[in-house]
């Protein structure tokens, strides 16, 4: 399967040992010619894909299959609730590919959260295998999992979940003093920074607007430098434009650090900003859409 990447058009005049080709790349706009500091301009995202190289002023590109970053067979997980049983994943297989943005709509009660909480390791599946960059997950202990969790995942919630009684800096260093990392306040600004929140660092979350709450959980989730950043309905209590200021972070975060980014939204306009939306109903993935048109204009 391709990555569903929407790409601008670009002229690659030699292939290694092949015919000259239109290539698509990203993160570029018009057609660009040859030699002509292609490289430079593709991003990390990018490169997780691609490999592409200047030799004098001939352009070298290799196409190469994105790694998948998280697969997931078969997942069932149930729910037991005293006598009854809950199935909230009837058998979830799909497969996400590094760098890649995308999103998970659906009802209420279809699944969703669960299926984020099996792949952000909060949660083991019932059955089925789960494959988190090419290692299985699904038998770990929990205290490996609780690892694999603290360096590879970020998560932000509809509620933020914040600390009230300290500063957005004292919350973005949190995951820090957990993991015994150093220089937790530089570490923490400059997060803070990246989501334009420096001069409020001080600032208490009652201080701070949703929208801004909601960047200081961005800043919390990216300080461990996750590859994975799992958000479940991040713009549920946003006015619109915040919810687009902070689904411009993620992308912004998407296409710069190649962090792949997956959020869950009930709303069509946010699910626009990714590239490829999973839609699931009753604990399964009922349909998928790739290729969406709204990204990078
Ligand atoms: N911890 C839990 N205990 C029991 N049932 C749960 C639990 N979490 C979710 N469920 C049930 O699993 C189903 C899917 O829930 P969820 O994944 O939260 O859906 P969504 O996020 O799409 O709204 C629902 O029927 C829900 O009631
Ligand atoms: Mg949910």
């Amino acid at each position: 399967m391709e990555p569903p990447l929407r790409y601008n058009k670009c002229k690659i005049s030699r292939l290694a040992g092949q015919p000259p080709s239109m290539v698509e790349f990203p993160a570029l706009t018009g057609t660009v010619a040859c030699g002509t500091g292609l490289f430079a301009a593709l991003t990390p995202a990018d490169r997780g894909g691609t490999v592409a190289r200047i030799e004098g002023t001939e352009l070298e590109y290799v196409r190469q299959q994105q790694q998948p970053i998280i697969e997931v067979d078969n997942i069932v997980k149930t729910y037991k609730m005293g006598r009854i049983e809950v199935q909230a994943l009837k058998g979830v297989t799909a497969t996400i590919r590094k760098g890649e943005m995308l999103s998970i709509m659906g009802p209420s009660g279809s699944g969703k959260s669960t299926f984020m909480n099996v792949i952000g390791c909060l949660d083991k599946p019932t059955s089925g295998s789960y494959r988190l960059e090419g290692k299985e997950i699904s038998k770990l202990s929990d205290n490996k999992l609780a690892e694999v969790r603290n360096q590879r995942i970020g998560f932000v919630f509809q509620s933020f979940n914040l600390l009230h009684r300290t500063s957005a800096l004292a919350n973005v260093e949190l995951p820090m003093v957990y993991s015994g990392m150093k220089h937790r306040k530089d570490k923490a600004m400059e997060a803070l920074e990246r989501v334009g929140l420096g001069p409020r660092a001080k600032h208490r979350p009652n201080e701070l607007s949703g929208g801004e709450q909601q960047r200081v959980a961005i800043a919390r989730a990216l300080v461990q430098k996750p590859a994975i950043i799992l958000a479940d309905e991040p713009t549920g209590n946003l006015d619109s434009k915040s919810s687009h200021e902070i689904m411009k972070i993620f992308e912004e975060l998407n296409r710069t650090d190649g962090i792949t980014i997956i959020v869950v939204t009930h709303e069509r306009e946010i699910a626009e900003h990714t590239r490829r939306i999973i839609h699931f109903r009753d604990g399964l993935i009922s349909n998928e859409e790739t290729d969406i048109g709204k990204h990078k204009d």
